[in-house]
This record gives structure tokens, C-alpha cells and sequence, in this order.
């Protein structure tokens, strides 16, 4: 179980988590929604103990991983896959080693049972033939796909997903919303999805939790969020520039 406990995480002046709770139970798919630069990845990072948070807690079995030392940090790690935003592979490995590389260093896996695997999720996300590729050869959305694969390959109970479907077509955004939900019901693997992605979020989402001005507005099931009367969650999975939430812009233009 994952539980996160008043955090709170500044830039300089800058405060972009202001007490953020929430717990995501044992095999939930937990989705939070928000606007661009509230604070998304910065929470992912946070709860994966990628970066320090300046007050607050993150228990992930039990375990506070701020305070914990670098091995107990290590070994619940080990339980957890990351997909980056921006897919972060190594631009010098090759996409086989890319997807490969948490199960050399992680696992007691033979050569032939982790080619064998690499193979597999990378079939799972739609990509076959491409191992001996290096990143700069393939598309966004490829790139994309091979970080799925690499942070579903060692088969983690913990899955991180920021930003899934992103630069992906609607098809293989479906595709990718399909594994994510296939993963939770065959592997009970547990999961927070970040996503502005509201059609893949109904999909795959037990509970959604929308992030405004550092703290979460907002905790429902998807029927709650369809049916909110809660004016910012409404702006935003609407997609309306009118509402509370204000919109930054430089130019004031009408529609016609
Ligand atoms: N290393 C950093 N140094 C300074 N500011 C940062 C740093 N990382 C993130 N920020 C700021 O924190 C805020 C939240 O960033 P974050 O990447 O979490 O946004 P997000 O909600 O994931 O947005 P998007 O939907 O565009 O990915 C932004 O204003 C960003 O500029
Ligand atoms: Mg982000």
C-alpha cells in the first residue's frame, strides 16, 4: 500500500505541493488528473523517493522511504517501475538493453530468459523488431512505448506511469490503456497514473484525484468525476478555457 502524508515540496519561491494526501490501496489504479505545471511529476518523483520533499511522508508498505537508508530505499525500489514523462531510455543503448536493463541488474535472469521477456513487453506495447535499434531511430510515441516496456519488464507491484498515452495515437493510446488494465487484473500490480488523457483515464481508473495549486481538490470514483458539481474538476475534464481555473495568456482573442 502506498500512502503519502502531508507533502509538501518548493522551487525556490516556487511552492508547487502545499499537503498533498492520498493512499492508493493494493491493486487500485489510482489517477491524477490537473493542469500543466501543478505539480504531477514533481508528486510521482517524489513518491518513487527521485527527489526529497521538504516536509511530509511517503509509506510505501510501510516503509518511509524518505527516511529510510539507501539499502532499505534500494530494496523497496526494486518493487517499483517507472514510465518517465519523457521516457528518459539511454541514447547509447540499444532498445533491447534499454528495456533489459532493470532485469540484468535486478533479477537472476539467464541471457536467453531476459531476451525472451524483452521480447514479450515489448509485444505488449505493440513494437516487434526493433531491439537492435537505438533510441534516436524511433518515434516519440515509440520511445514512449519502449519505456512502458522497460518499467513493466521485471514485473515490479508497483507501476508509476506519468503521462502513458502522451504523443500517442488514439488507437495505440487505447492499446496502452488495455495493458495498463491487463497488468492490474492478471499481475495485481498496483499503480498511479498521471494523465491528461480523460478518455484512457475512465478506462483504467478506480479512483481519480484531481491536483490544483498543490493540494488534491479533488478524490472520486469515475461516475463522481462525470457527475461532479465541482466547477474546477468540471473545467478540466471538460476542457473549457471558461471556469475558475484561470487560463495564463498573453492576447485576448473571441471565438466566433
Ligand atoms: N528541478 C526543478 N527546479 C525548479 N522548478 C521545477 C523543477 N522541477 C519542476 N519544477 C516546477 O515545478 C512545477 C511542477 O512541475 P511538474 O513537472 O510536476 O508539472 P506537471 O504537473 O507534471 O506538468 P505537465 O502536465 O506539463 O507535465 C512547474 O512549475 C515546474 O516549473
Ligand atoms: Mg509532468
Amino acid at each position: 500500500m502506498i500512502k503519502v502524508e502531508n507533502l509538501y515540496k518548493s522551487f525556490g519561491p516556487k511552492q508547487v505541493l502545499s499537503g498533498v494526501n492520498l493512499e492508493v490501496k493494493d491493486g487500485e489504479t489510482l489517477v491524477v488528473i490537473g493542469g500543466s505545471g501543478t505539480g504531477k511529476s514533481i508528486l510521482l518523483k517524489n513518491i518513487v523517493g527521485l527527489i526529497k520533499p521538504d516536509k511530509g511522508a511517503v509509506f510505501i508498505d510501510g516503509v518511509d522511504i524518505i527516511k529510510a537508508d539507501k539499502f532499505a530505499l534500494y530494496d523497496i525500489q526494486k518493487k517499483m517501475g517507472y514510465l518517465f514523462q519523457e521516457s528518459a531510455l539511454f541514447d547509447s543503448l540499444t532498445i533491447e538493453e534499454n528495456v533489459a536493463f532493470g532485469l540484468r541488474n535486478l533479477t537472476k535472469l539467464t541471457e536467453p530468459e531476459i531476451k525472451e521477456r524483452v521480447k514479450l513487453c515489448l509485444a505488449m506495447v505493440g513494437l516487434n523488431d526493433i531491439e537492435h535499434l537505438k533510441p534516436s531511430a524511433i518515434s516519440g510515441g515509440m520511445k514512449k512505448r519502449v519505456g512502458l516496456a522497460r518499467a513493466i519488464a521485471y514485473q515490479p507491484k508497483y507501476i508509476f506511469y506519468d503521462e502513458p498515452t502522451t504523443g500517442l495515437d488514439p488507437i495505440m493510446s487505447d492499446v496502452i490503456g488495455s495493458l495498463i488494465m491487463h497488468l492490474k487484473k492478471e499481475l495485481k500490480i498496483t499503480s498511479i497514473v498521471v494523465t491528461h488523457d480523460m478518455k484512457s483515464a475512465y478506462k483504467i481508473a478506480d479512483r481519480i484525484l484531481m491536483l490544483y495549486q498543490g493540494k488534491i481538490i479533488f478524490n472520486g470514483t469515475v461516475e463522481e468525476v462525470k457527475n461532479t458539481r465541482n466547477e474546477y474538476v468540471k473545467q478540466f475534464v471538460e476542457g473549457l478555457m471558461q471556469g475558475p481555473i484561470p487560463v495564463e495568456m498573453s492576447f485576448d482573442f473571441e471565438e466566433k
